[in-house]
């Protein structure tokens, strides 16, 4: 079997570079459609703070454990794994399944993203009013206008990881994660001056503890899995690309802070919106069952129709760049699920990375259109390989480092760029985290939510 010399896979230019790229993969969908709509869903303040809870004591352990594995090999997922398993056939099977679910969710998350691009058309149509237009590419039904947007998308991803590394995806991401800070705040500035905002605020920030139950457990951290890209070795291939002196911990640290933060930013913008587009007349919540439209009726229905209410050149502009925003988001993501695969295949296939990238990225193409047309399959790739599977590699990954790698090996590389971390107290709770508090807390999770997949 072919493998590449890791000297050739290339390597991060800068710190800020990898933690761009990093908080890139992290801040998506999951952040600015996600997270806001499960706020809205689940109580408001209260499901912030369990969110909270989940990515920090959950999450971030997880993620110094990736970074770790990635940097220790200098592999992908499958690679990474097999070189760690002295002989074991089982082990490299985390990294195969981590490259399973990054294919599968790729191939739902470019339709998705496909319609956000869509929308900003959508928008432009209905301004210059060629209603007919802004009709069929708002048409989320419509097969084939849905297969064009995602293979645009597709190819769009596959551009940006065909450059490499640092060429590609750090350059990528360095450029459009300001950009999208920036349009995120002048679009929360904008919209807190709207009829409603005030009372959006206000249910954003209230909590309410009584909403607090397994089911809200379950999503919080399925969420933080998703949201943090947690869980399917994104993190152990970009991990793979980290030198020697950069200091895992702290890394780790502001990606997650990062993401975090954009995702409570992001629900400073949707949620007042949402209150917005109610104060405009339009039906937010499901007149039959008295609950929040489900996030893409939200995001694809309600806000168009605010934007169109708003009205005007202000009308267009917040909506082009809200769904701008949102494109931009999922594609700093769409290439961290794309880069997984791709290294895979360099490594272990040993493909030229643009041979590659156009491959692999064809092959989840082909995927992709069908889920275009049969839009019934996000739902079930989102509970297979979003909510049962990215929670199911976070836990053996945890297993795999405390019981089979162990901590002592994972500490002596975090020393790199870190010296003294195997002596601090850091080491000691994150061991336990790792061995004991999130591996029983993922399963208790998993094991409840594949119990309720059953049962539905
Ligand atoms: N974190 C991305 C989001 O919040 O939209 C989705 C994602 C990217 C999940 C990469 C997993 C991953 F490996």
């Amino acid at each position: 079997m072919a493998t590449t010399d890791p000297k050739h896979r290339g390597t991060w230019n800068s710190k800020i570079g990898f933690i761009l790229a990093a908080a890139g993969s992290a801040v998506g969908l999951g952040n600015i459609w996600g997270f806001p709509t499960q706020v809205a869903d689940n109580g408001g303040a209260a499901f912030i703070l369990i969110y909270l809870i989940c990515c920090f004591i959950i999450g971030f352990p997880v993620m110094v454990a990736e970074l770790t594995i990635g940097r220790k090999t200098q592999k992908n997922p499958v690679g990474a794994f097999k070189a760690l398993s002295n002989g074991n056939p089982f082990v490299p099977l985390i990294g195969y399944w981590g490259v399973l679910c990054g294919v599968m969710i790729l191939s739902f998350y470019v339709v998705i993203s496909g319609w956000t691009l869509a929308y900003v058309f959508e928008e432009l149509f209905y301004f210059f009013n060629y209603d007919a237009a802004a009709a069929y590419v708002g048409d989320l039904g419509n097969g084939v206008k849905n297969s064009i947007f995602t293979l645009f998308f597709m190819i769009l991803t596959v551009l940006v990881v065909t450059g490499g590394v640092s060429k590609g995806i750090e350059r990528a991401t360095k450029l459009l994660m300001p950009v999208l800070i920036g349009i995120l705040l002048i679009l929360i500035v904008y919209i807190f001056t709207l009829e409603g905002a005030r009372e959006g605020i206000v249910m954003y920030f209230r909590p309410d503890f009584s909403t607090i139950n397994p089911d809200l457990l379950l999503s919080a951290m399925g969420q933080a899995f998703f949201s943090l890209s947690l869980g399917m070795g994104a993190l152990i291939t970009y991990g793979s690309y980290l030198n020697k002196n950069q200091n895992i911990v702290e890394s780790a640290a502001y990606v997650t802070i990062f993401d975090v933060g954009i995702a409570v930013i992001a629900g400073l913008l949707v949620i007042p919106a949402m209150y917005v587009a109610q104060a405009g007349g339009v039906n937010i919540m499901d007149p039959v069952t008295g609950a929040l439209h489900s996030s893409t009726t939200l995001v694809f229905d309600v806000l168009p129709e605010m934007f169109h209410n708003v009205g005007g050149l202000i009308g267009l502009l917040l909506g082009v760049t809200f769904f701008l925003l949102l494109g931009l988001a999922a594609l700093t993501s769409s290439i961290s699920l794309l880069e997984v695969p791709v290294s895979y295949v360099i490594d272990e296939h040993g493909l030229k990375r643009k041979k590659a990238a156009w491959i692999v990225g064809g092959l989840v193409g082909i995927v992709s259109v069908v889920v275009s047309f049969e839009l019934g399959l996000i739902d079930i790739f989102v509970s297979i390989f979003n909510e049962v599977g990215l929670p199911l590699g976070g836990l053996m990954i945890c297993l795999f480092l405390g019981y089979f790698w162990k901590g002592e090996n994972a500490l002596l590389e975090m020393e790199n760029g870190n010296e003294g971390v195997s002596n601090s107290s850091f080491s000691k709770i994150w061991i336990i985290f790792i061995k004991f508090i999130s591996p029983i807390l993922i399963a208790i999770v998993l094991f409840t939510t594949i119990w309720g997949l059953i049962k539905s």
